[in-house]
């Protein structure tokens, strides 16, 4: 019987060393190791046998067992290890084949611009307000003041359209039309497009505006220059200097038009500011009490400012870009270059 145990134990260890996969392997323990197993059969046969051959051969039993269940074991790690290299060879990626190039979009500077200058306002408290480009005169001139005689309500400037409306030549008519429909106290941005007959290095048909009005009792000069210096500090930075001109709008009285030192050549005088030193930035003031009549809001009762700004100037100065057309001809050459700035 030991002969034909050792015998059993060889048989199973060949098959174990020929096996290739796991199901072999699974086989292999049923058929030598398993309740109706080959080792279990030849062990309950041990009765017949004197008590010092039993120990013997149930000893001899259980080693063949164990180092066949090592085996098995060892060659069950085995092939799991091959399998995975295997499959890891067949999925093999190659790193270093270029991948596809992902286009991504980008901010156009004139839209980082006017985002960032409308964030600044909102986190003060303004709302963004909007009106139509396709306008009434009425709103863009009447209302505001302008006389009919205005050279801005020229055919030169203004492009009129065959139903006797206009293409708004600036943003402050979302003045109106924010006034007409609600009451102060009012805190507005508006920011558009804008068309006037221009273009040239500097000015273009179609640009962008932001206009600002805010209406309470007791709003004063003060407020206004309060309001425009946090805007131009954030947007140019805090060393940014800054300058109130007297000037003249007719929606506003007093009327200011604003400076800051130059950016190009920090106040020196250059090419860019026309050797000032300064530049010109926007246009702003105290709402003309006209205005307020027009839209039936009581001068007596409520005073405010307004300002309006053109939004490419300050990108340009902001990105030093120096033809403003540059800004609409779809160069993507030229657009790339803003990418990840905002
Ligand atoms: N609408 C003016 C323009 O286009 C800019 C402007 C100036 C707007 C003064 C205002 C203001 O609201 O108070 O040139």
């Amino acid at each position: 019987m030991k002969e034909e145990l050792k015998a059993l134990g060889e048989e199973a260890k060949k098959l174990i060393e020929k096996s290739s996969n796991i199901d072999e392997i699974n086989n292999i323990r049923v058929e030598y190791l398993g309740k109706k197993g080959k080792l279990k059969n030849i062990l309950r046969t041990l009765g017949k046998l004197s008590p010092e051959e039993r120990k013997e051969l149930g000893q001899l039993a259980n080693r063949i067992k164990e180092e066949l269940e090592d085996l098995l074991k060892e060659k069950t790690q085995f092939l799991k290890k091959k399998a995975l290299e295997e499959e890891l060879q067949k999925n093999r990626i190659d790193i270093t084949l270029p991948s596809h190039w992902i286009e991504t979009g980008s901010s156009h500077p004139v839209i980082s611009t006017l985002i960032d200058i409308s964030e600044t306002f909102v986190a003060m408290g303004f709302s963004i307000a909007e009106g139509p480009e396709i306008e009434k005169e009425e709103y863009n001139f009447d209302m505001l003041n302008i006389p009919k005689d205005h050279p801005a309500r020229d055919m030169q400037d203004t492009f009129f359209l065959n139903n006797g409306e206009i293409l708004r030549t600036h943003t402050s008519p979302v003045q109106i039309r924010t006034m007409l429909k609600q009451k102060p106290p009012i805190a507005i941005i508006a920011p558009g497009r804008v068309y006037r007959k221009d273009a040239d290095p500097t000015h273009s048909p179609m640009f962008h505006q932001i206009e600002g009005l805010l209406v309470d009792k007791d709003v004063t000069f003060r407020d206004l220059k309060g309001i425009l210096k946090i805007f131009l500090e954030s947007v140019f930075g805090k060393e940014i200097k800054i300058r109130f001109r007297p000037s003249y709008f007719p929606f506003t009285e007093p009327s200011a038009e604003v400076d800051i030192g130059c950016t190009v050549c920090g106040g020196s005088g250059c090419r860019v500011c026309k050797g000032t030193g300064w530049l010109e930035i926007l246009g702003c003031g105290m709402v003309d009490p006209e205005v307020f009549k027009a839209v039936g809001i009581d001068p007596e009762e409520y005073t405010g400012f307004a300002f309006g700004l053109g939004i490419e100037r300050i990108a340009m100065l902001r990105y030093r870009i120096t033809d403003i057309r540059l800004l609409f001809t779809g160069d993507m050459r030229f657009n790339h270059q803003f990418k990840g700035i905002r």
